[in-house]
């Protein structure tokens, strides 16, 4: 393994060097040979041992979609920051995600009334500029509009609101198709984290509406779309095998009682050692449900027992590694048919929902966008290369 990076490397170091630069490889964390001097992005620091001049795009790698996340106010932003994070977004990826805007909290503004509008935004830039839409997330314990919250009528008309805002907003996102006729947006998190553990999550929805809440909002997306894929989306699904079979055993009930169900989501916010076997027998177990599986919302700490004040050489190579690992194994493991693709939670560390302040280092890009070591890792394990 080592000999092959070394010779890797040595290959990457004549490519450069033999490059014009202008052959399609990436810009990716800023030109590899001459320096643009109205870019904003330094050239790549070749001795930096965190960082790597990336020579290929992760989706040219995959022959499945590779996703990050967006939100409506970066896509509408012309700094010179949005502006290099939609040039790498739109050269990296053709899958999307929204971070946070088409959450419930952020559409479902009060009874009856919805706010589609970030939603909308989101996909008008991914019809003009290519990308695949996954809708994320319709009904999640984390992200209630505080009305709903409160909500004095009675149980029947708190579910009758919950009913009629995921028929409206799976209807409403059905609208906008590409050339062909195809749906933007091609599928959903329908129900995020209905799971604690192996137990049933005590919220809002279990309380209002009942244990079953869950299989009642698949079949409302149903109702609503016949033809959107729709996702069980819960953290942990490597790792926690309790916590996995608890949601396996869901899918066979939903399969037994014809709930409908396409795919499941692992989030994936692993850490550098962790899962270890786990990863490879947890992607197993969910490809062998048969259904879609979708890697939605991968992430890598580096320092979740705070026991860096700064990232080592040591311990982003075991970053690289855990990322190799989440690409080869998905690659490897999952039949083509049920690859729906890979989603990363974010560019840039300081992006992250993980960065704590500057205390971790989750992503592909550091803060200036240039592609570091995870990046290759990923990029290996797409390509087959056994960690
Ligand atoms: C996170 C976002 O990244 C944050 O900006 C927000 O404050 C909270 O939600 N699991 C999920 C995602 O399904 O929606 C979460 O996203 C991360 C955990």
């Amino acid at each position: 393994m080592k000999i092959l990076k070394i010779i890797s490397v040595l290959l990457l170091a004549m490519c450069i060097g033999c490059s014009s630069g202008d052959d399609g490889g990436p810009q990716v964390g800023g030109p590899t040979e001459t320096p643009d001097p109205d870019s904003e992005t330094p050239p790549v620091d070749n001795s930096d041992p965190f960082l790597y001049s990336a020579t290929e795009n992760l989706k040219d790698v995959a022959d499945f979609p590779l996703g990050n996340i967006v939100s409506a106010s970066k896509l509408a932003s012309t700094s010179a920051s949005n502006t290099t994070f939609k040039d790498i977004l739109n050269q990296e990826y053709n899958s999307i995600t929204a971070e946070n805007d088409m959450k419930m909290a952020n559409m479902f503004t009060g009874p009856d009334t919805y706010d589609f509008s970030d939603g909308d935004a989101i996909v008008a830039y991914a019809l003009e500029n290519g990308f695949r839409v996954h809708g994320h997330a319709l009904i999640w314990h984390s992200s209630i509009p505080n009305w709903l919250n409160t909500f004095e009528g009675t149980d029947e008309e708190f579910e009758a609101q919950v009913e009629a805002y995921v028929k409206a907003t799976v209807a409403h996102f059905a609208e906008v198709t590409d050339g062909d006729g195809t749906p933007v947006v091609a599928s959903w998190d329908v129900v995020n984290e209905y799971f604690d553990g192996s137990a049933v999550r005590t919220s809002l929805f279990t309380q209002r509406i009942g244990t079953d809440f869950h299989e009642k909002a698949f079949q409302w997306a149903r109702e609503a779309d016949p033809d959107v894929k729709l996702f069980y989306n819960d953290y942990n699904i490597a790792g926690e095998v309790d916590k996995r079979n608890a949601i396996i055993s869901m899918v066979s009930n939903f399969i037994s009682d014809d709930i409908p169900i396409d795919g499941i989501g692992m989030q994936m916010h692993l850490n550098h050692d962790w899962p270890s076997t786990d990863l490879p027998t947890s992607i197993q177990d969910i490809a062998d449900t048969g259904l879609l599986v979708h890697i939605s919302e991968l992430d890598v700490k580096a320092n979740y027992s705070d026991d860096l004040s700064e990232l080592t050489v040591e311990r982003a190579q075991a970053q690289e590694e855990q990322y190799q690992r989440v690409g080869y194994y998905y690659t490897t493991i999952v039949p083509q048919a049920q690859q729906f693709g890979l989603t990363i939670w974010g560019v840039r560390d300081q992006d992250s929902w993980l960065y704590d302040g500057g205390s971790d280092w989750p992503l592909l890009y550091d803060n200036d966008f240039n592609t570091k070591i995870t990046h290759r890792g990923l990029v290996d394990g797409l390509e087959g290369v056994a960690p």
